[in-house]
Parts: C-alpha cells; structure tokens; sequence
C-alpha cells in the first residue's frame, strides 16, 4: 500500500493541496465460509494488502473522484437519485448515503484511490474500498460519531443496496477490526469477538491465486444465501424459535427434510457442518494441533465444492495438489466461484508444494497462478 503513489496522483489529479490519508486491508479466513449470513462462527484476519484513499473535502456538494488503477474518473451528487454508473464508483456512493442515513453530513470531496489487494480474489477488495471511506467520512464529517461495528455494517449495506450482493458481515468487520498478528472469532449472531494470536511455528499460510473469477459469482451467492433461509423457513414449521441455521442440528435438517429441496438441503447440510467446524479449529489451535486445524480446512473445501457448490475446477485442481503435495490443510477461501485457495503448510514443504502447483496448473490451464504470503495485519486507520 503506497501512500506517496496516491498523494502523487491526488495531486497531480486535483491540482490542489494534499487531503488526509486512509486505509484499509482485504482479508483472509482461515474457516468459517457462508456462516456469517448463517449468524454462525468466522475466522478472518486483515492482511498487509488493501486500498488507499486521499480525501479533502472541496466546498460542494459533489464527489468528484479518481480511480488510479483504472485510469477512470466521474462525479457524483449526494442524492439517492445520484448514483454513478461506474461500478466501482458504487462503493463509494453506496458509503457516502450510508453515512448521510446514519445522520453524518457527508460534504463534497475530491478523492483517489488505489489498492494492492487482487480483484476478484476472494480477498474482499471491495469491503477494503467500502471501510477506507467509512471509517475517513466517519472522520472528516461525523466527528467520529459512528462506533467500528456500525463502520463494518455500513460496508456491507452498501453491497446490499447500492452493489447486489446480500453479503454477510465478515468482510467488512475484518478490515475494519483487523490486528497484526491475530485472527479475529466473530459470533455473526451475538457480534462477540476474539482476538486469537496466530503465527504458527513451523508453519506458512500461502494464497494460491487460480486468476479465475466467474460470471454471475454475485447472483450464485444471493442463490445460496436464499437456500440457507428456504431450509431455516421449513425447520422453523417445527420449530419456531429457530432463526437461522446456527440455531440447527443435523436431526433438526433431517426431520424436515420432506419439506426441503435437495438442492436446499445439501446447502444446509453444509453449513451446520461448517459452523461446527469453526468451533473445532479454535479448539485445536488453542492445543496447538496445527494437524487437525489442517484436516478441518481439507473438510470445508470438500463441503464447498461438493455440497454448496462454489468451487470450480481450478480450485480443485489446486485443492488436490496441495493434497498430493501433503499440505496439511487447503480450501477455497471466500464467497468461491473462482478466486484463491487458502493453504497450511510445513515450512519444509513450502518450496516444493509451491513450484508443483505453479508447474502443474500451468501445464493444464495455461496460466501460471498467483502466489500471497500471507501477513496479518492491522485494519482500518489515518495513514496521514
Ligand atoms: C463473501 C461475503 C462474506 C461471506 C463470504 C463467504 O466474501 O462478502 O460475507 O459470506 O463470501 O464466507
């Protein structure tokens, strides 16, 4: 993240005086995938790549912002009725009225941006893009009136009302609550968190990126969040103080599997296992099992790729390499249909995992994949 590089373009863009500068990173998560929308457990950790905004307010009531990496610029008013075409533009207005409903009072300004963290990666570049700005109006307009968790939700409001995509919290509320070094236990029900050291001896996290991202990713995940509450809808028949799966058993989902299509069912049937599953690995990491933490991840990737289904080849692919390679734990990380695999593996194997699975997927993809060392970092703050 490069704060010269933006204060250079903001200014050779605006032609002005220097703003403040704000960041914030992107995520991992080491288990816990579809549960925060479940009101189950996740397991994110901000990382060292993310995005980066100058900002000063410019005496108008409109937005007037750049895109550094995308060479695009527009303009937009702070109306409902203002929303830009731009997508990326989106986040930033989706921030802006997201603010103004929570009683701030969101000026003009003049920004730009960049950031570091892969698009389309399944690292959450665009909850990176969405806390940046809350947490900078929050400053520049709100006197800091509005607490962390309700920064966090307005990311996520904005992918709900401005972006189309009815996401969960976990995202927004890593880069916003991220710490160096820990992973962060969210309860997505009771919003408790935890903070967990994590550096494992002998031991590396690496992303492998498959630079694959699929059409309709965003349709596919508000498909399988309508599922999860199909299943909730005919549990709750017997049980009516059921509100999400979190509150579900298996013999729960089985007694009402006559009212549950088979497509809904595998659904759930996951994500009672996942949300288990979270629970297990904290145990485990808490007993320094880094073996069973390993076989927790190998489980989550085979419930999302065979039950909830938002794997795809090339994640598979890499999946299995790791398997053959003997990674200790490997999974597609994120909301899926495409993006990165999240791997555990002994320092001793890591030269030789890396090179077989750049070599191999190459050999049948014909593309190289992205390799991040994973740094766990802090989240949103002021850089200047
Ligand atoms: C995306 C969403 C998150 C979460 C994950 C899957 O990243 O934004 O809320 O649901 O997918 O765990």
């Amino acid at each position: 993240m490069d704060i010269e590089y933006v204060r250079s373009k903001f200014q050779k863009h605006f032609n002005g005086e220097a703003g403040s500068v704000y960041a914030s990173p992107g995520r991992i998560n080491l288990i816990g995938e579809h549960t925060d929308y479940n009101g189950g457990f996740v397991f994110p950790g901000a990382v060292d790549k993310g995005m980066v905004a100058e900002i000063k307010p410019n005496g108008t009531d409109k937005v007037r912002a750049y895109s550094i990496d995308l060479k695009d610029y527009t303009e937009f008013g702070l109306n409902e009725a203002d929303a830009p075409h731009a997508s990326w533009a989106r986040y930033i207005f989706g921030v802006c009225r997201e603010m103004i409903k929570r009683g701030v009072e969101v000026k003009g300004f003049d920004t730009a941006f960049s950031g570091d963290v892969p698009l389309g990666a399944g690292m959450s570049s665009s909850a990176a893009l969405e806390s940046t700005y809350a947490f900078a109006l929050n400053e520049l307009f709100g006197d800091n009136k509005i607490d962390k968790f309700e920064l966090a939700k307005v990311g996520q409001a904005t992918e709900h009302n401005y972006c189309g995509v009815n996401c969960g919290i976990m995202d927004q509320f890593a880069s916003v609550f991220g710490k160096a070094g820990h992973l962060i236990r969210l309860d997505c029900r009771s919003l408790e968190y935890q903070y967990f050291p994590f550096n494992p001896k002998g031991y590396k996290l690496v992303l492998l990126d498959s630079v694959v991202k699929h059409e309709l990713a965003s349709s596919a995940y508000n498909k399988r969040r309508q599922s999860c509450e199909s299943a909730v809808a005919a549990i709750a028949k017997k049980y009516p103080n059921v509100e999400f799966l979190r509150d579900c058993t298996m013999d729960m989902l089985n007694e009402a599997k006559a009212d549950i299509s088979e497509e809904d069912y595998k659904r759930a049937e996951y994500v009672i296992g996942e949300i288990q599953r979270v629970l297990d690995v904290c145990d485990a990491l808490e007993r320094g099992d880094y073996e069973t933490v390993g076989q927790k991840m190998f489980e989550t990737h085979y419930g999302m790729s065979k039950l909830y289904e938002v794997s795809c080849e090339e994640l598979d692919f890499l999946n299995d390499i790791a398997f053959d390679c003997g990674v200790t734990g490997s999974r597609v990380m994120g909301g899926g249909f495409g993006g990165c695999t999240i791997n555990l593996v002994k320092d001793e194997l890591y030269e030789t995992f890396i090179k077989t699975a750049k070599d191999r997927f190459n050999e049948k993809f014909g593309h190289y994949p992205k390799v991040y060392d994973v740094v766990i970092s802090d989240g949103s703050r002021k850089l200047i």
